[in-house]
Protein backbone atom coordinates (compact mmCIF):
# COMPACT_ATOMS: atom_id res chain seq x y z
CA UNK A 1 0.00 0.00 0.00
CA UNK A 2 1.67 3.48 -1.19
CA UNK A 3 2.08 6.04 2.13
CA UNK A 4 1.92 9.74 2.13
CA UNK A 5 4.85 11.27 4.44
CA UNK A 6 4.99 15.04 4.68
CA UNK A 7 7.08 17.52 3.32
CA UNK A 8 10.20 16.96 5.91
CA UNK A 9 9.98 13.13 5.69
CA UNK A 10 10.00 13.63 1.75
CA UNK A 11 13.21 16.10 1.79
CA UNK A 12 15.05 13.62 4.16
CA UNK A 13 14.18 10.74 1.92
CA UNK A 14 15.02 12.39 -1.17
CA UNK A 15 18.58 12.28 0.11
CA UNK A 16 18.74 8.68 -0.31
CA UNK A 17 21.16 7.35 -2.90
CA UNK A 18 19.52 4.01 -2.73
CA UNK A 19 21.24 0.35 -1.21
CA UNK A 20 21.07 -0.38 2.81
CA UNK A 21 19.15 2.50 5.12
CA UNK A 22 19.22 2.69 8.90
CA UNK A 23 16.56 4.77 10.09
CA UNK A 24 17.31 5.47 13.77
CA UNK A 25 14.71 6.60 15.88
CA UNK A 26 12.37 5.27 13.63
CA UNK A 27 8.88 5.57 16.16
CA UNK A 28 6.37 4.68 13.45
CA UNK A 29 8.29 3.48 10.56
CA UNK A 30 7.02 5.71 8.24
CA UNK A 31 9.92 6.73 6.36
CA UNK A 32 11.77 3.07 6.07
CA UNK A 33 8.32 1.54 5.24
CA UNK A 34 8.46 4.62 2.15
CA UNK A 35 11.87 3.93 1.55
CA UNK A 36 11.53 0.41 0.57
CA UNK A 37 7.99 0.46 -1.16
CA UNK A 38 9.22 3.41 -3.37
CA UNK A 39 12.54 1.59 -4.12
CA UNK A 40 14.01 4.48 -2.64
CA UNK A 41 16.39 1.64 -0.62
CA UNK A 42 16.47 -2.28 -1.26
CA UNK A 43 16.46 -2.92 2.54
CA UNK A 44 16.34 -0.52 5.76
CA UNK A 45 16.99 -1.60 9.31
CA UNK A 46 14.49 0.25 11.68
CA UNK A 47 15.46 0.73 15.61
CA UNK A 48 13.97 2.72 18.15
CA UNK A 49 14.72 2.88 22.15
CA UNK A 50 11.37 2.79 22.88
CA UNK A 51 9.76 -1.01 22.04
CA UNK A 52 5.94 0.56 22.13
CA UNK A 53 7.48 2.78 19.16
CA UNK A 54 9.03 -0.17 17.54
CA UNK A 55 5.91 -2.09 17.71
CA UNK A 56 4.33 0.30 15.26
CA UNK A 57 6.92 0.02 12.59
CA UNK A 58 7.30 -4.02 13.13
CA UNK A 59 3.80 -3.84 12.57
CA UNK A 60 3.92 -1.44 9.75
CA UNK A 61 6.46 -4.02 8.04
CA UNK A 62 4.39 -7.02 8.16
CA UNK A 63 1.05 -5.55 7.69
CA UNK A 64 2.48 -4.36 4.01
CA UNK A 65 4.13 -7.59 3.31
CA UNK A 66 7.96 -5.47 3.25
CA UNK A 67 9.04 -7.33 6.37
CA UNK A 68 11.56 -9.15 4.20
CA UNK A 69 13.58 -6.22 3.57
CA UNK A 70 12.30 -3.65 6.35
CA UNK A 71 13.83 -5.20 9.57
CA UNK A 72 13.10 -3.78 13.14
CA UNK A 73 15.77 -3.52 15.79
CA UNK A 74 15.35 -2.06 19.25
CA UNK A 75 18.62 -0.34 20.86
CA UNK A 76 19.66 3.05 21.76
CA UNK A 77 21.36 5.23 18.86
CA UNK A 78 23.71 3.21 16.85
CA UNK A 79 24.10 0.53 18.85
CA UNK A 80 22.20 -2.27 17.04
CA UNK A 81 23.99 -1.26 13.93
CA UNK A 82 27.03 -2.87 13.03
CA UNK A 83 30.12 -0.82 11.75
CA UNK A 84 29.76 -0.16 7.86
CA UNK A 85 26.35 -2.44 7.65
CA UNK A 86 24.49 0.09 5.64
CA UNK A 87 24.98 2.80 3.26
CA UNK A 88 23.11 5.28 4.75
CA UNK A 89 22.07 5.93 7.87
CA UNK A 90 18.87 8.40 8.51
CA UNK A 91 18.40 9.91 12.20
CA UNK A 92 15.49 12.58 12.29
CA UNK A 93 13.47 14.07 14.74
CA UNK A 94 15.58 13.30 17.81
CA UNK A 95 17.22 16.38 19.57
CA UNK A 96 20.50 17.52 18.91
CA UNK A 97 22.29 16.64 21.85
CA UNK A 98 21.00 13.51 21.66
CA UNK A 99 21.70 13.14 18.22
CA UNK A 100 25.92 14.11 18.95
CA UNK A 101 26.14 11.50 21.60
CA UNK A 102 24.75 8.97 19.20
CA UNK A 103 27.31 10.08 16.72
CA UNK A 104 29.98 10.42 19.23
CA UNK A 105 29.20 7.17 20.79
CA UNK A 106 29.57 5.69 17.63
CA UNK A 107 32.63 7.41 16.66
CA UNK A 108 34.66 6.60 20.26
CA UNK A 109 33.32 2.68 19.13
CA UNK A 110 35.00 3.33 16.36
CA UNK A 111 32.06 2.88 13.95
CA UNK A 112 32.27 3.77 10.48
CA UNK A 113 29.19 4.76 7.71
CA UNK A 114 29.91 6.34 4.98
CA UNK A 115 26.28 8.59 4.41
CA UNK A 116 24.86 10.22 7.51
CA UNK A 117 21.29 12.28 6.75
CA UNK A 118 20.76 14.16 10.19
CA UNK A 119 17.55 16.16 10.93
CA UNK A 120 17.89 17.63 14.40
CA UNK A 121 15.02 19.69 15.85
CA UNK A 122 17.18 21.13 18.30
CA UNK A 123 20.80 22.33 18.73
CA UNK A 124 21.89 21.55 15.38
CA UNK A 125 25.60 23.22 15.89
CA UNK A 126 26.01 20.13 18.36
CA UNK A 127 25.48 17.51 15.43
CA UNK A 128 27.82 19.81 13.27
CA UNK A 129 30.31 20.21 15.90
CA UNK A 130 30.21 16.34 15.93
CA UNK A 131 30.81 15.95 12.29
CA UNK A 132 34.11 17.89 12.27
CA UNK A 133 35.26 15.31 14.56
CA UNK A 134 34.31 12.55 13.32
CA UNK A 135 35.60 12.90 9.03
CA UNK A 136 32.44 13.49 7.92
CA UNK A 137 32.18 16.34 4.92
CA UNK A 138 29.13 18.07 5.02
CA UNK A 139 27.20 18.20 1.30
CA UNK A 140 24.10 19.40 2.00
CA UNK A 141 23.08 21.77 5.05
CA UNK A 142 19.88 23.54 4.70
CA UNK A 143 16.09 23.86 6.54
CA UNK A 144 12.69 22.75 5.21
CA UNK A 145 9.49 24.37 5.57
CA UNK A 146 6.76 21.65 6.81
CA UNK A 147 3.48 22.49 8.34
CA UNK A 148 4.66 25.76 9.18
CA UNK A 149 7.98 24.74 11.34
CA UNK A 150 11.58 24.32 10.13
CA UNK A 151 13.43 21.81 10.02
CA UNK A 152 17.74 21.47 9.36
CA UNK A 153 18.58 19.10 7.61
CA UNK A 154 22.14 17.51 6.87
CA UNK A 155 23.94 15.68 4.41
CA UNK A 156 27.51 14.14 4.96
CA UNK A 157 29.91 12.11 3.66
CA UNK A 158 32.83 10.17 5.25
CA UNK A 159 36.02 11.29 4.22
CA UNK A 160 38.98 9.66 5.67
CA UNK A 161 41.96 11.81 7.14
CA UNK A 162 39.60 14.98 6.32
CA UNK A 163 38.39 17.61 8.64
CA UNK A 164 35.69 19.98 7.57
CA UNK A 165 35.88 23.45 8.63
CA UNK A 166 32.67 25.50 9.74
CA UNK A 167 33.29 28.89 11.46
CA UNK A 168 31.03 29.95 14.36
CA UNK A 169 28.31 31.37 12.39
CA UNK A 170 28.36 27.68 10.44
CA UNK A 171 28.38 26.04 12.91
CA UNK A 172 25.10 27.42 14.49
CA UNK A 173 23.48 28.57 10.90
CA UNK A 174 24.45 25.95 8.53
CA UNK A 175 26.97 25.69 6.73
CA UNK A 176 25.40 27.32 3.46
CA UNK A 177 23.66 29.61 5.18
CA UNK A 178 24.73 32.02 2.92
CA UNK A 179 22.68 30.50 0.13
CA UNK A 180 19.37 29.52 2.17
CA UNK A 181 16.37 31.32 1.24
CA UNK A 182 14.54 29.28 4.09
CA UNK A 183 16.98 30.29 6.70
CA UNK A 184 16.68 33.59 5.35
CA UNK A 185 12.80 33.85 5.28
CA UNK A 186 12.78 32.26 8.96
CA UNK A 187 15.01 35.17 10.24
CA UNK A 188 13.07 37.76 8.60
CA UNK A 189 10.12 36.22 10.80
CA UNK A 190 12.24 35.96 13.80
CA UNK A 191 13.23 39.49 13.78
CA UNK A 192 9.35 40.77 13.15
CA UNK A 193 8.22 38.34 15.66
CA UNK A 194 11.04 40.19 17.99
CA UNK A 195 10.12 43.79 16.88
CA UNK A 196 6.60 43.12 17.49
CA UNK A 197 7.78 42.19 21.40
CA UNK A 198 9.89 45.41 21.68
CA UNK A 199 7.57 47.66 20.54
CA UNK A 200 5.43 46.22 23.32
CA UNK A 201 7.84 45.85 26.20
CA UNK A 202 11.86 47.48 25.82
CA UNK A 203 14.66 44.57 26.67
CA UNK A 204 17.68 45.51 25.85
CA UNK A 205 18.27 41.62 25.48
CA UNK A 206 16.01 41.59 22.40
CA UNK A 207 17.52 44.47 20.76
CA UNK A 208 20.93 42.98 21.07
CA UNK A 209 19.77 39.84 19.54
CA UNK A 210 17.68 41.47 16.60
CA UNK A 211 20.86 43.58 15.76
CA UNK A 212 23.56 40.10 15.92
CA UNK A 213 20.89 38.42 13.66
CA UNK A 214 20.77 41.53 11.26
CA UNK A 215 24.47 41.81 10.96
CA UNK A 216 24.00 37.87 10.13
CA UNK A 217 21.29 38.58 7.15
CA UNK A 218 23.70 41.08 5.70
CA UNK A 219 25.76 37.56 4.82
CA UNK A 220 23.14 35.93 2.82
CA UNK A 221 22.63 36.77 -0.63
CA UNK A 222 19.10 38.38 -0.99
C1 LIG B 1 9.91 12.36 17.47
S1 LIG B 1 10.25 10.71 17.08
C2 LIG B 1 10.92 10.88 15.45
C3 LIG B 1 10.43 9.79 14.56
C4 LIG B 1 10.97 9.84 13.12
N1 LIG B 1 12.40 9.62 13.09
C5 LIG B 1 10.62 11.14 12.46
O1 LIG B 1 11.52 11.95 12.25
O2 LIG B 1 9.43 11.35 12.18
C6 LIG B 1 11.70 10.33 18.02
C7 LIG B 1 11.92 8.83 18.17
O3 LIG B 1 13.27 8.64 18.57
C8 LIG B 1 13.32 7.63 19.55
N2 LIG B 1 14.57 7.81 20.31
C9 LIG B 1 14.86 8.75 21.23
N3 LIG B 1 16.11 8.61 21.69
C10 LIG B 1 16.64 7.54 21.02
C11 LIG B 1 17.89 6.88 21.05
N4 LIG B 1 18.86 7.30 21.86
N5 LIG B 1 18.08 5.83 20.23
C12 LIG B 1 17.09 5.40 19.41
N6 LIG B 1 15.88 5.98 19.35
C13 LIG B 1 15.65 7.03 20.14
C14 LIG B 1 12.04 7.82 20.36
O4 LIG B 1 11.68 6.64 21.03
C15 LIG B 1 11.06 8.20 19.25
O5 LIG B 1 10.40 7.08 18.73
Amino acid sequence: MPIRIDERLTAIANLVKGGSVADVGCDHGKLGYYLVSTDRADRVIATDISAPSLKKATELAYDNGVAEIMETRLGDGLSPIKSGEVDSVIIAGLGGDVMAEILKSARLDAKKFRHFILSPNTHPEKVRRELLDSNHFISKDFLTECAGKYYTIISTELKEGYKDSLDNEQLLYGKFFTEDKIFLKRSLEEIHTMKNILAMHSSAQLESKIKALEEVLEKVNK
